[in-house]
């Protein structure tokens, strides 16, 4: 084929052998079937940030590190130098999380290459050697639904173990290939413990989880696996070994009362002081 415009730097520094076909043209990237280091791979082209939805960013962004303050400030302006170091740090974040979550164990495609806008990584194939189908183009049986949720449930804990929430996680962003779900698109991933919305994102995250399955298998639509995860997380006791049960019994409010407690004891201690204050005027 034709090899894209922002292919060829790429063909001319050897890292793509030969663009073989598009794959999919989404509303962020462009994603192409390459040959690169003598393995069939795919190259994902990032659009323009004018020719993509900006969609809600901001939260996002919150607490990202930038490398340093006049990106910072250019960000925050909006100036075009600005738009072109958020596009950076957009696209960054996506390999960033790709190399952290392929190293920690979580099933996404492996990353190669990251060069002028363009992300080589493995191609995730079915069976036949072909492009994986999305979880949305599968029609499921309960059973295969069951095994499929219970299974992204497990990536969506060890992603957190690795300090990672998927932030767009929906049958849309998840292969399936001979060995079950993939997990891809991250662009927007947050860091758990710097993003005040990540508790918020990994809720949502799993509700997604929970909607979609429940089509095939009906009592995930009652489970709260987000809350559940977060509380665990919180207190320090998330492990990719954990057990989860999929419902929260709402521990929150026996950390209120400890809270309230402490404040009690505060204001009967900042009373004494002032007596004492007082009687030995
Ligand atoms: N590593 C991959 N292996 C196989 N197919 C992929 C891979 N990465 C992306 N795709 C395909 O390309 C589509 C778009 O990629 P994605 O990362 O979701 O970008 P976006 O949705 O932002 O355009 C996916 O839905 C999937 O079909
Ligand atoms: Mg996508």
């Amino acid at each position: 084929m034709k090899v894209p415009k922002r292919l060829e730097p790429l063909l001319q520094d050897g890292l793509i052998d030969e663009v073989i076909r598009p794959l999919k043209s989404g509303k962020e990237a462009a994603v192409y079937v390459v040959r690169s280091e003598g393995a069939i791979r795919c190259a994902k082209v990032y659009k323009e940030a004018n020719q993509r939805g900006f969609h809600k960013q901001s939260l996002y962004r919150e607490g990202r590190k930038v490398r340093n303050s006049r990106q910072a400030r250019a960000m925050e302006k909006g100036t075009r130098f600005g738009r072109k170091e958020q596009e950076e740090v957009w696209q960054n974040t996506e390999v960033d999380a790709l190399y952290r979550l392929a190293a920690a164990g979580v099933r996404v495609p492996q990353p190669y290459h990251f060069i002028d806008g363009v992300l080589l990584m493995e191609l995730i194939m079915d069976e036949e050697g072909m492009a994986a189908p999305r979880l949305n183009d599968l029609d499921l049986t309960m059973a295969q639904a069951e095994t499929y949720h219970a299974a992204l449930i497990h990536e969506v804990v060890r992603m957190l173990c690795g300090g990672i929430v998927h932030g767009d996680l929906s049958e849309f962003n998840v292969l399936i290939d001979t060995q079950g779900p993939v997990i891809i698109d991250l662009p927007q991933a947050v860091d758990a413990a710097a993003n005040n919305h990540a508790a918020r994102m990994l809720e949502r995250d799993t509700n997604n989880l929970a909607a979609y399955f429940g089509q095939f298998a009906p009592e995930l639509l009652t489970t709260s696996y987000g809350k559940e995860i977060w509380y665990l997380y919180e207190s320090g006791n998330l492990t990719p070994e954990v057990t989860l049960t999929g419902h929260f019994k709402g521990q929150h409010k026996a950390a209120d009362l400890d809270s309230i407690l402490r404040e009690i004891n505060d204001a009967r201690e900042d009373a004494l002081r002032r007596q004492l204050a007082r009687d030995s005027d």
